[in-house]
């Protein structure tokens, strides 16, 4: 929490109230767009807000006693959170990652004095995630009084999101459609809390990646990180959603590319695929529709895939903009998606 406005400034002062930017052509035509809320903005990324908010409560509660370890399971941004939260609370961080970790968050998470653990293999069946949730396991085992967020479960990763939801409605009046990347879960879930009571015709879109299993797709491996997961996190508000869209690895370059050239402003896999499915929202409900999507971090993270001309050719992902409008299916067992693909849940 931000306790002191005059210097010296509290860390935690830095997060949050992160603006809102207009995005349109060439995703919309002149009149359309939606509202990207840029959480690269914060000092780590979305993450700072659940990491601090987390780690408050825990030690409110008496679950994280001064000075005790944090270990937790990340591929990137709630790592940033931690460390930012364990400077701000005087607590060692661990965070366990697997070997897609990028070297760019590796190399900032150890200068920012986290130890960053690396499993070699993954799981047979809840791929590098479990293999992930096991050493967690192992290493609080290993170091009684550890406490782990447990992001993926853990309700104050919900709430979390409260104020980013109020800043919202103060920056936007209202909103009517929110489109949100679904990973744990925490941030759609939070933020739609706060703004289905302010609006009753408030509706929720998920956006997730192919290979993702969250919403019923059978898990597969991912190039995509962030969005998607290959477990099932307590966090995901299913009942929630109206409508779930998966995103493919080459219509998430396009789009933050050509966010990147046009708006100066852009982000990762999940900023990218946000992208594609707001703009179709822009493009295709009534004009007056105020769309807001999250964007949850900026670019620098992803400059050796998404940003990499080499690594995109590689995986098959230069030049190809997703279809003008996405597949359908009514349930996730009537097809395996591969590439842009819709499902209406009500
Ligand atoms: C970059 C990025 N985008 C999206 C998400 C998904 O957010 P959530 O876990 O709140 O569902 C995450 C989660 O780690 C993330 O790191």
């Amino acid at each position: 929490m931000c306790t002191q406005s005059i210097p010296p400034l509290n860390l935690a002062c830095l997060v949050g109230g992160t603006p809102v930017y207009r995005i349109s052509d060439p995703f919309a035509p002149p009149g359309r767009g939606f509202w990207a809320k840029l959480e690269a903005l914060n000092p780590g990324g979305i993450k700072d807000r659940a990491a601090l908010h987390i780690v408050e409560r825990a030690r409110a509660r008496g679950d994280l006693a001064p000075g005790a370890m944090i270990v937790e399971s990340t591929s990137g941004t709630f790592g940033l959170g931690l460390a930012l939260a364990g400077i701000v609370y005087g607590h060692p961080v661990t965070v366990v990652g697997d070997p897609g970790m990028e070297a760019l968050i590796h190399r900032l998470l150890t200068a920012y004095g986290v130890r960053v653990d690396t499993v070699t293999e993954p799981h047979p069946v809840g791929g590098w995630q479990q293999a992930r949730l096991d050493r967690v396991a192992a290493l609080l085992a290993e170091h009684p009084g550890a406490y782990c967020p447990n992001q993926y479960d853990n309700p104050d990763n919900v709430d979390a999101y409260a104020r980013l939801a109020d800043e919202l409605i103060e920056q936007l009046g209202h909103v009517d459609v929110l489109v949100c990347s679904v990973g744990t879960g925490g941030h759609s879930a939070g933020v739609t809390k706060a703004l289905r009571r302010h609006n009753p015709r408030f509706s929720l879109v998920g956006v997730d990646a192919i290979g993702s299993t969250i919403f019923g797709q059978p898990s597969r491996p991912r190039l995509m990180r962030g969005l998607g997961s290959s477990v099932h996190p307590r966090n995901v508000a299913h009942e929630e959603f109206d409508e779930i869209h998966w995103v493919a690895p080459h219509e998430a370059v396009w789009a933050c590319r050509t966010l990147a050239s046009t708006h100066y402003v852009t982000g990762g896999w999940s900023v990218g695929a946000v992208t594609v499915v707001a703009s179709w929202l822009a493009r295709t409900m009534p004009a007056d529709t105020r769309i807001a999507a999250i964007f949850p971090d900026g670019p620098a993270r992803y400059y050796t895939t998404v940003y990499d001309d080499t690594y995109c050719a590689e995986h098959g992902l230069m030049g190809r903009p997703p279809a003008d409008e996405p597949d359908e299916i009514k349930t996730p067992q009537e097809a395996e998606v591969s590439r842009w693909t819709r499902m209406v849940k009500r």
